[in-house]
């Protein structure tokens, strides 16, 4: 299946952060044009690191964008979300340190948002902290991971648990890349577009409603057009919050229950972007219970989840009890107090820490499992 091509310009959005603000280019064709990396490189040193997945891919196209005075390096690491450890991270620096890069030296995330992730870390550490660009190649990551400056790695007690907020000189977001993208992970970054809808616009979420089977057969312009919403109100709430300490907490809508869900079943088993669809599901429900989301709205959610092709259900050998030991170790709670975000109605989110525990552990036994 290939994408129609587009003749509008590339878009370009901008994560207003004073001196470290940066744009976001989003269109096809843009991997391999000199014009959207040259400006953001840091100096002659440019370390390019992908994985053995999108390497024989992309890295070519990637690379063919690279002036030829550059000193251009790159380093493919094993694929998965099993991966994503500080071990990967000493890899970049190791790598880093032979090819004897310095203080102005440029790191390049070319994947998906493991990549991103762990290459965003990487620059926060190296050397106290180096420019790097995000060129992400999956939905997920070009409508989330990429944009906001989160990174990090996951610990074997908790998801994300180990990082650092460290923003990119640049995202470049190539629509031509989701091509090859496999149909699973498609969905998987449907359900972070689906999350905008539900938290910040649910014009959006009407919209999507409708498009989504032109989403799911690569329809360019539907593409374009759910990546440029979901960038803005992610550029938007990181201007407004770049550390978290308020309005960003919303872009975890479902997160809480979806890592719980990843950490339990092992990281990889089931994709973030599934973990946090059902999560999703499971904030609805608790919202419709306290009193906030109608059954309509809960059924709208869901439908939604289903049209995209994701889970309406949790993982079939996960307790209650399951559940509340991970979710207990949310980087969201404050004083050993459950902050979970949840909705006041669709496209209206907020952080409530008030939750009966006997509603939330109601939720948790009663939401569908997995045949
Ligand atoms: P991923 O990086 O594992 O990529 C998914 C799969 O697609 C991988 O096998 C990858 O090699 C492959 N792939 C990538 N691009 C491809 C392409 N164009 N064609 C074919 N295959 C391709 O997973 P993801 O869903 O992109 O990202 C999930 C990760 O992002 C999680 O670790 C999650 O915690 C993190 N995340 C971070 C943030 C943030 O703000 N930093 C936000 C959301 C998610
Ligand atoms: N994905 C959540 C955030 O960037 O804050």
């Amino acid at each position: 299946m290939s994408l129609s091509p587009l003749s509008a310009a590339p878009c370009r959005l901008q994560v207003a952060l004073g001196s470290r603000s940066y744009p976001i280019h989003i269109g096809p064709g843009l991997l391999g044009d000199p014009q959207w990396l040259a400006p953001h490189l840091a100096g002659r040193q440019v370390m390019v690191v992908t994985n053995e997945t999108v390497a024989p891919r992309y890295l070519a196209r990637l690379k063919a964008g690279l002036a030829d005075d550059l000193e251009v390096h790159e380093l493919v690491l094993p694929d998965g979300e099993a991966t994503k450890t500080l071990e990967s991270v000493e890899r970049i620096w190791d790598a880093l340190l032979e090819a004897g890069f310095n203080r102005r030296c440029t790191l390049i995330a070319l994947g998906g948002g493991v990549i991103g992730d762990m290459v965003g870390f990487a620059a926060a550490c190296y050397q106290r902290g180096v420019a790097f660009i995000q060129v992400p190649t999956t939905l997920l990551a070009q409508v989330d991971s990429s944009v906001g400056g989160k990174t990090g790695v996951n610990h074997p007690l908790g998801k994300n648990m180990i990082g650092a907020f460290w923003q990119p000189r640049a995202v470049l977001i190539d629509t031509d890349t989701l091509t090859t993208l496999p149909p699973r992970e498609l969905s998987a970054g449907l359900a972070e577009v689906i999350k905008y809808g539900l938290i910040r616009d649910a014009a959006f979420l009407g919209w999507l409603e409708t498009a989504m089977p032109a989403l799911r057969a690569l329809d360019a312009a539907a593409l374009t057009q759910a990546i440029e919403r979901s960038c803005a109100i992610k550029a938007e709430i990181v201007a407004a919050d770049e550390t978290e300490q308020g309005v960003r907490a919303l872009l975890n809508l479902g997160h809480t229950f979806g890592h719980a869900i990843e950490a339990h079943q092992g990281y990889g088993a089931w994709l973030h972007g599934e973990a946090v669809g059902a999560g999703m599901l499971m904030a609805a429900e608790l919202s419709a219970r306290l009193g906030w989301l109608t059954p309509d709205d809960v059924t709208r959610v869901r439908a939604s989840l289903e049209a995209a092709g994701l889970p309406q259900a949790a993982p079939r050998a996960m307790s209650a009890a399951d559940f509340l030991a991970r979710m207990r170790l949310d980087k969201k709670n404050v004083d050993s107090r459950l902050r979970l975000v949840l909705l006041r109605g669709l496209g209206d989110a907020c952080v409530h820490d008030a939750t009966p525990p006997e509603t939330l552990e109601a939720l948790l036994d009663d939401f569908p499992r997995q045949p």
